[in-house]
């Protein structure tokens, strides 16, 4: 037990015993040379090991403020006009007196006052004289003044009734502050005072092992500190990007691994390239109100070349050269270049293409998009989605994925399933779906499928595209464990300090 002992414990300990084997903290610290902190600290381990025992007591114990300092040292104002008055004869006009005794005039009447009430001098007048012919014995006032001067502190129960009455008076002359505090005493248990006979050596330690010490060989003959390892620190918060920016940052590294490229494109777009490049008709539901926001200032913007417009154009009104049918209507330039904030990164992608057509191609991005949707605790209007195309000669559906499958798995999740779905521009189309197990189902992580020769067409692109988009928001809340998906936008400070930095 005893080699377990640190230095401050061990000194605190050789100082118990010298001062008989109970003593007050503060009698500990002074006799040791240890802070009174450092005396607390070893008292906690000690008496955890039932070295010591700590004996507390509250108590109202009385300082000096800085006034009372002021006088227990330079004494109190009647004092001093008592000694010039005996100086200069034992009479003489106040304001002389004053002068004399260089007190400031606000404390002159004061100091009369008690002159007065003390029956030291008379006042006549203007002129002060002394009643007595010699200077006045010390008052108990002025001995308690001295007295907790000299301590620092007093314990109120300690004083004899004299002083504590003196103590009242000087309260209210407002020269002391008097405090509720605990007065902590340690004792020596049976087991400690075992371990104190048998001696007990102070020896210097060192708490870091310096590149010094190992150099020179030293750390064999010095005495480490042990730590506690195990005890419990202050928490740190330090500064950390926010964890939705980690894992966007985490979907484009897996991606730049993978070999692919990012593009960005604008928040704001046509609905040529979110909706009509897409071959989505343009009375789809998904391009009401309800679910798009469109833009209302300014509201239109520009169309691309002729040759894709004629191309889109065709493609939805009869299938142009695709053998589809296309959707049977007019299709309206004026509702293609309506503004929307995109609703899906697919229109990157898109637009990508309509102007890089040699393969390969291997493109991303991680990014804003906006839905005009009721916000609960699955559903935010503005959110992020990751978005990629293969463009490549034999490229088919199992390549797809195959490379899903491999960007979840380097984002830790295994369980991948591909379910049939539709979207209005693939042909196969598809889910991929994650088992999470703290919920207990599937939930959808993208959607994806090959490109239709409606989209390619216009975009004069003959190979084969795998695409493919999803919530990175889905993907942040498996990973983070959140049921609720709006707290990735709350900045909830107590949850952003408890998150910890991903690997
Ligand atoms: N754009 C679709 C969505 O927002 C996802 C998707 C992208 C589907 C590419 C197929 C191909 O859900």
């Amino acid at each position: 037990m005893l080699g377990e002992l640190r230095i401050n414990d061990r000194k605190t300990l050789v100082a118990l015993k010298e001062l008989g084997g109970r003593a007050s903290v503060e009698d500990i610290a002074r006799k040791s040379g240890l802070a009174h902190s450092a005396v607390m600290r070893s008292a906690l381990v000690l008496s955890s090991e039932e070295i010591v025992m700590i004996h507390e007591r509250k108590h109202l114990a009385a300082s000096l403020n800085s006034e009372g300092k002021g006088y227990a040292e330079m004494g109190l104002p009647e004092r001093r006009i008592v000694r010039c008055l005996l100086k200069l004869g034992g009479e003489a006009d106040i304001g002389r007196l004053a002068e004399e005794a260089k007190m400031d005039p606000e404390i002159v009447p004061i100091a009369l006052g008690w002159l007065k009430s003390k029956g030291w001098a008379e006042i006549k007048g203007k002129r002060c004289i002394l009643t007595l012919n010699c200077e006045p014995p010390k008052g108990v006032d002025e001995e308690l003044l001295e007295l907790i001067n000299e301590k620092g502190k007093v314990v109120v129960d300690e004083l004899s009734p004299e002083l504590k009455r003196a103590l009242e008076v000087i309260k209210k002359r407002k020269l002391v502050e008097v405090e509720e505090t605990v007065h902590r005493e340690l004792e020596l248990t049976a087991k400690g005072w075992n371990l104190v006979n048998k001696g007990i050596k102070i020896v210097e330690e060192v708490t870091q092992l310096t590149p010094e010490l190992i150099i020179s060989g030293k750390w064999r003959s010095v005495k480490l500190t042990r730590f506690d390892v195990k005890a419990s620190a202050p928490v740190v918060y330090p500064g950390k990007e926010h964890p939705l920016q980690q894992i966007i940052k985490r979907a484009r590294e897996i991606f730049l691994e993978m070999g692919f490229t990012e593009i960005r494109g604008p928040i704001v777009e046509t609905a040529f390239w979110n909706f009509d490049a897409l071959f989505q008709p343009q009375d789809h539901p998904a391009r009401e109100m309800a679910d798009t926001f469109y833009m209302a200032n300014p509201r239109i913007g520009r169309l691309p070349g002729r040759k894709i417009v004629d191309g889109v154009a065709m493609v939805h009104e009869n299938g142009w050269i695709t053998g589809s049918k296309g959707w049977g209507y007019r299709w309206s330039s004026e509702e293609a270049m309506k503004l929307v904030l995109r609703t899906h990164t697919t229109a990157e992608t898109i637009k990508y293409l309509a102007t890089h057509k040699r393969p390969p191609i291997k493109v991303f991005s991680v990014d804003r998009v906006y839905r005009n949707e009721q916000v609960t605790y699955k559903n935010i209007a503005e959110f992020h989605q990751i978005e990629g195309i293969v463009v490549d000669k034999k490229v088919t559906l199992r390549d797809l994925m195959g490379t899903l499958k491999t960007f979840y798995k380097k984002f830790g999740l295994e369980k991948i399933e591909f379910w049939p779905s539709y979207f209005p521009y693939t042909e196969p189309s598809a889910q991929a779906m994650v088992f999470h197990p703290k919920l207990n189902r599937w939930i959808e992580l993208c959607g994806m499928g090959m490109f239709r020769p409606e989209v390619l067409a216009p975009m004069g692109i003959k190979c084969p595209v795998l695409a493919w988009g999803g919530g990175l928001e889905r993907l942040a809340m498996i990973e983070l464990g959140l049921n609720d998906i709006r707290l990735l936008y709350a900045n909830n400070l107590g949850w952003l300090r408890r998150t910890p930095l991903c690997q």
